[in-house]
């Protein structure tokens, strides 16, 4: 994710991360068409504009739909859609933005939702237990108030790769018993009571008890995984992909579905196997770029980004298989819509 940024009471100005690196990638120009499927507060946006592109941008917050809105009075060549990127070759279909030269995705939560109190994203900031990007579906509250413990343990396990996940999965029930958890403040003492307070650690006790709530309820790395496909159909042969994620399981879903896209031999060296679908991308950054010690000085929430990108090949785009490209199954916890 993109930090928890400062504890200021109103949002504060989303810095765009990696904006050279992006651009770089991206290498879009003038009459160029883009698709930004995370527009957030337009950072890339504006800048790809700039560069003479036109640009369709995408993002299931009516907030940063808002934003994009007035962008789009002040600036030709610019279109904004509320909806998730998972759909981003749906919704350019729709708009008659296709085939495109480039797609970018910097996924994870803008400093704007972070540092709203009310949306409910932060452990720093006391407010309602939300966490969700759109205005639909289950709440943060809803799953820590009616999940198992046992599906507890699986979400903040797996989806936190939180170590104390029984501990803490068993603390929420004790703790609801009495009262509904119904604050984020009250999760974040009821997670660091559990797993015994902040100690030396570098980061607060409940910050991987969040981030697994949040993927949760947004279903984040299925979205991802889906977008990656949706983008393989709609860039055309040479287009770029240019994706940037803020943590491990998201940059690995990034990471083996370039590598799966960008092969064409499978198999051991003792059962060599000659892969029958043709590579459709071939990756650009042979390691994640990383941001500087200046960028991340600047914007300290910039820290844990990865920024990969690939280029198109004119091979027929395929569906993406979540086993393949590491989205992690959940053992049998029910999805999210369950607990709305
Ligand atoms: C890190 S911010 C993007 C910031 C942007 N690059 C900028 O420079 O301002 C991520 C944005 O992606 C949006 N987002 C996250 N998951 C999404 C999804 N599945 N579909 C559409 N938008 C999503 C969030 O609502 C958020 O506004």
């Amino acid at each position: 994710m993109a930090g928890q940024g400062n504890p200021a009471h109103g949002a504060t100005a989303h810095i765009p991360v990696l904006l050279p690196e992006v651009l770089g990638h991206l290498a879009a120009g003038e009459g160029d068409r883009v698709i930004d499927g995370t527009f957030g507060a337009g950072g890339y946006s504006r800048a790809i504009l700039e560069q003479g592109s036109d640009v369709l941008a995408i993002d299931r917050d009516p907030d940063a739909i808002a934003t994009g809105r007035r962008l789009e009075k002040a600036k030709t060549g610019f279109r904004i859609v509320e909806g998730r990127f998972s759909a981003l070759d749906d919704l350019a279909d729709a708009a008659g933005f296709v085939p495109v030269d480039g797609v970018v995705l910097d996924v994870g939560v803008s400093s704007m939702q972070v540092d709203q109190a009310e949306r409910g994203f932060s452990f720093r900031l006391d407010g309602p237990l939300d966490m969700r990007m759109g205005p639909d579906g289950a709440k943060a509250g809803d799953v820590v108030n009616k999940a198992s413990v046992r599906d507890l343990a699986v979400i903040i396990g797996v989806l936190g790769e939180e170590r104390k996940a029984g501990r803490i999965a068993r603390a929420i029930e004790a703790a609801r018993r009495d009262e509904p958890i119904l604050r984020t403040g009250q999760l974040a003492d009821i997670v660091s009571a559990a797993v015994g307070g902040r100690g030396p650690a570098r980061i607060h006790p409940a910050t991987r008890t969040f981030q697994a709530l949040r993927i949760f309820i947004n279903r984040e790395l299925e979205e991802l995984a889906l977008a990656l496909q949706a983008a393989e159909r709609v860039l055309r042969e040479g287009g770029r992909l240019v994706v940037v994620a803020f943590h491990s399981l998201e940059d690995r879903i990034v990471k083996r579905f370039m590598r799966d896209r960008s092969m064409s031999d499978v198999g051991s060296r003792h059962a060599p196997q000659v892969r029958s679908d043709p590579p459709t991308f071939s990756i650009a950054t042979r390691r994640p770029i990383e941001p500087g010690e200046h960028e991340i000085e600047s914007n300290p929430r910039a820290r844990s980004a990865r920024l990969r990108a690939a280029v198109r090949t004119g091979a027929p785009a395929r569906p993406v298989d979540f086993s393949t490209v590491g989205v992690p199954r959940l053992n049998n916890v029910p999805g999210p819509e369950a607990f709305a």
